[in-house]
Order: structure tokens, then sequence, then C-alpha cells
């Protein structure tokens, strides 16, 4: 990947998604893969792949599929209504989300400067948080996370060894300085694919990755639906936005 020749100033612009969808989604409770589960009738990978091809700006979007489901999830791209100015591609995923999101970026052209990776559990993202963070990645930041002041206050805790036994409280970070982090979180390409190529261990973002290497990330406002479904009741959350946009819509 990395002998990867520099971009034209054209190609360093065009953008490209990888959304990882190769996760199993426990904490949703037993059923399908997370990402097949439906919204309003529709698999929620379908939504977040619309999230990201709503915007202009995106040319390709490759899905990370579990690899026991790259056919399911390209038949399901195959018969739901997409973009036709938009490329899509699907690759089988790893056992982690890093890995994952490896795979996505080995599958990518040469000529897409700037990637943004986007979780698929994170269906319904507005496509001005997406615009504006390849925005900021065009105007020169190399790493870009949306993300949104916290409503609770958080405690570092010494975590228990059995759940649900009491945990000895550590520290109160000052809340006003933490931030939620969501996604997509946008890259300059060569520095992302230097991060997966250099940094191990876990990390639960790719911009973490990025800090790692001692690269700058910025964070810009990120959408309260923005929010990723994890847990039952995120699904009622869910289904609640979209009612809201068909309601919305249709005034
Ligand atoms: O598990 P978590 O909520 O952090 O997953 C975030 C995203 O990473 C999800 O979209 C999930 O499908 C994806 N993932 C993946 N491959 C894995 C694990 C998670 O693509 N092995």
């Amino acid at each position: 990947m990395s002998d990867v020749s520099p971009p034209t100033p054209a190609e360093a612009a065009r953008t490209a998604v990888v959304i990882p969808a190769a996760g199993r989604g426990v904490r949703l409770g037993p059923g399908a893969p997370k990402a097949l589960r439906t919204l309003n009738g529709v698999p929620m990978l379908i939504h977040a792949v619309r999230a990201m091809a709503a915007s202009r700006a995106v040319g390709l979007v490759v899905v990370v599929a579990p690899p026991d489901g790259t056919a399911e999830v390209k038949s399901l791209l195959d018969t739901h209504a997409l973009p036709d100015r938009t490329d899509f591609v699907v690759v089988s995923g790893g056992e982690t989300r890093q890995e994952s999101v490896r795979a996505g970026l080995d599958a990518l052209p040469p000529e897409y400067g700037i990637v943004l990776v986007h979780d698929a559990a994170r269906p319904l993202v507005p496509v001005d948080t997406v615009d504006a963070v390849i925005e900021a990645v065009r105007e020169g930041a190399v790493a870009v996370v949306p993300a949104l002041p916290l409503a609770d206050t958080v405690k570092e805790v010494e975590p228990a060894a059995a759940p649900g036994d009491p945990e000895p409280v550590l520290a109160t970070p000052e809340r006003a300085r933490l931030r939620a982090v969501q996604t997509p979180q946008g890259f300059d390409r060569a520095t992302l694919v230097r991060a997966h190529e250099t940094v191990t261990g876990a990390v639960t973002d790719d911009a973490g990755m990025v800090e790692r290497l001692g690269e700058p990330v910025v964070a810009v406002p990120g959408h309260e639906e923005a929010f990723k479904v994890t847990r039952p009741l995120d699904l009622v959350l869910a289904e609640a936005v979209l009612a809201r946009r068909r309601l919305n819509d249709g005034f």
C-alpha cells in the first residue's frame, strides 16, 4: 500500500468511504448480524451506505462484510436503490474492527486521496455531518472526527472483577474538555494507511491510531442523529428518528 505514487491535486480531493460492517452486534441481543437488522424495513447497513452516498463528494463506498456474508451484502446492495454517481465494492472482514477497516483500505483504488471510515452501526448520520468532515480534510487536516459534548459527567474507575461489583472511582475528568466521538471519521489516505501499517494494540477508533503516530487530529461538530445503534433501546430511538423524518418529509 505504501508504494502508491503521490496523488495529483484532483485525486487528493476524491473521497472514498470504508464501512466496517463485519461485527456480530452481540449487545443488541440474538438474531441477524447487527448491520443486517432492519430499521423501517431497510437493513441498517443500507441506511449507512445511503447516508455516505448522499454526499456528492463520495465516489466510492467499500463495505466490509462478515466473511460468511459477502454474497448476502452484495445482493442487498443490488436490490436497494443507491445513487448512480457512486461505486460500491464489498470485501470480506476480519476478527476485529481494525482488521476489517484494513481490509477495506486494501481494496481502495489509487485515485482516492481522502478516506472516511464509517460504522455501519451509525445508520442515520446526516449528510451535513459527512460533508463537514470531508471539508475539514480538504482544508488540510490529516484526521477529523465528528464529536459532541457530553451530557453525563464521566468517571474513571478501576473496573470490577465481576460485573455489578462496586468499582472504585479514580478520577473525574473536567466534562467541558471531553467529547463523545462519532463516525464518519475523515483522513488523508496516506496517513490512515500508515497508521494501519504501524500501530498495533487495541484502539477503539481510527483517529486514535493516527494519534499514536503523533499526527494531529481535530474534532468538528457531530450530530445527535449519528448515534451508534448498540443496545435494544437504540433500535427504538432509530425508528423514532426515521418516523420524524418521514413526517417532516411529508410537509
Ligand atoms: O463493535 P463495535 O460497535 O465497535 O463495532 C463498530 C463497527 O465495526 C460496526 O459497524 C461493526 O460491524 C464493525 N466491525 C467489523 N469487524 C469486526 C468487528 C466490528 O467490521 N470484526
